[in-house]
């Protein structure tokens, strides 16, 4: 068995941010989330079973990887081994056209690419939510990124359930024109990851119950203003579930943010104040993401870029879902 097939995907960022899974194996998410898959960020993943291969290796912008990383592919890799009847170990090679030093980098783009790529090498001819639910195991995120606009990921069941859990588009990313600034910060050092910062919430801080109930509610309000094409109501909720959320991994001592973070904050407060609608969101680093209407971009760039300790600011839109390509990158039929 020789399949190979490449895929493209982005990344996305959490309005209503999934922060925390259910108990039970299968890395099903606690809480409901919503975000919106950006163009400014790719992983392109190519993956080739091999049966000359003495075991799974990955190559990541060049580089060789071991330990924990090639383990979380092999994981993957295995669960299509195992639907597909293939034994072959696999090649995988991921190149991100974005940094993954600066703390930037997010496993969404990358578990997306690599779902959709070792689905179709092994001859997987799986729809688009078995893909999505594939990618949701290894890392729940990703399987927003299967799909393009603003998505949605339900949580997982209460009980314990080993059914498929997808995501879904609510908005295509060509029917609404809201950017999101990238606002980098800070030196390249390592971050706590999502996936341990997470537990180390659920089992430390004594908000997490807290936010647990809190997280459904803001996200249905995130949905409504969504659907309703509500600006200001959306990013005002999507504010409220980054704060949220940080203020429960705040409690166990798990701090993403920098001084410059903070900053950032205020000069976001400050853009409203001065009747600019801008809305903040965080994830698992220092960075700030910074919601603005398209008309608003430049002015909020600039205003952004001037606060200290800011790098590069980014100007990202809505973009499609993960596909196929082939090795130049062109589309596949
Ligand atoms: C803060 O999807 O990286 O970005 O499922 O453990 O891989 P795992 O976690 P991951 O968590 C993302 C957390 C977040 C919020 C979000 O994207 O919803």
């Amino acid at each position: 068995m020789n399949g190979t097939a490449t895929a493209l995907a982005h990344a996305n960022i959490a309005f209503s941010k999934y922060w925390g899974k259910r108990a039970y194996v299968g890395n099903y998410p606690a809480v409901p989330s919503l975000s919106l898959t950006l163009d400014a960020m790719t992983t392109r993943t190519r993956v080739t079973f091999d049966g000359s291969l003495d075991g799974d290796r990955l190559t990541l912008g060049g580089a060789a990887q071991s330990g924990r990383p090639l383990e979380r592919v092999s994981a993957l890799l295995d669960r299509v081994r195992a639907a597909a009847g293939v034994r072959a170990a696999a090649d995988v090679v991921s190149h991100n056209d974005f940094p993954t030093a600066g703390g930037l980098a997010s496993s969404a783009s990358g578990f997306a690419a690599l779902a959709l790529a070792a689905a179709r090498a092994a001859g997987l001819d799986w729809s688009v939510e078995r893909v999505s639910d594939l990618a949701r195991r290894s890392s729940a995120s990703a399987a927003r990124s299967l799909y393009g606009g603003f998505v949605e990921l339900d949580a997982g069941p209460e009980q314990p359930t080993d059914a498929p859990l997808a995501a879904r588009t609510l908005v295509p990313a060509t029917d609404l024109d809201w950017r999101l600034l990238v606002v980098a910060i800070g030196d390249a050092k390592k971050d706590v990851s999502s996936s341990d910062g997470m537990i180390r919430t659920a089992e430390g801080s004594p908000y997490y119950a807290a936010w647990l109930e809190v997280a459904p509610r803001l996200h249905a309000e995130v949905r409504a203003a969504l659907l309703a094409r509500d600006f200001e109501r959306f990013g005002a909720a999507a504010e409220k579930s980054a704060l949220a959320m940080h203020a429960s991994a705040f409690a166990a001592g798990v701090v993403y943010w920098q001084a410059a973070t903070l900053e950032v904050l205020a000069a976001v407060r400050a853009l409203r104040a001065r009747g600019t609608a801008a809305f903040a969101t965080m994830d698992a680093g220092p960075h700030v993401k910074v919601l603005v209407r398209p008309e608003d971009a430049a002015v909020a760039t600039a205003w952004l870029r001037a606060v200290p300790g800011v790098g590069r600011v980014l100007e990202a839109r809505g973009a499609d879902g993960a596909r196929l390509v082939d090795a130049e990158g062109g589309a596949v039929a």
